[in-house]
């Protein structure tokens, strides 16, 4: 499990192993638009600005993954235990 911390809020949130991010952030309230919710629209595209995501997409190219500023809620998880979003 990791957690999410929107940043126009300072509100962190647990992700559930069982769960997506935009699964964990909907149950409380936060919604990010989403599609396809496998990683290969783009829709739930989302920055980020601390933190190193796990990424699960077949959208971005290697070297936009490997920048670590976005990332696709509906699928991508984390490789630290803290992501902060811009949201
Ligand atoms: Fe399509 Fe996330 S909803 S990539």
């Amino acid at each position: 499990a990791f957690q999410v911390k929107i940043a126009s809020t300072g509100k962190t949130y647990d992700v559930a192993k069982d769960q997506t991010v935009v699964q964990a952030l909907q149950a409380r309230g936060v919604d990010i638009l989403t599609s396809c919710e496998q990683g290969v629209c783009g829709t739930c595209i989302t920055r980020v600005l601390e933190g190193e995501p796990d990424h699960r997409d077949l959208y971005f190219t290697d070297e936009e993954k490997a920048a670590n500023d976005q990332f696709t809620p509906c699928c991508s998880r984390a490789r630290s235990r803290l992501l902060v979003l811009d949201l």
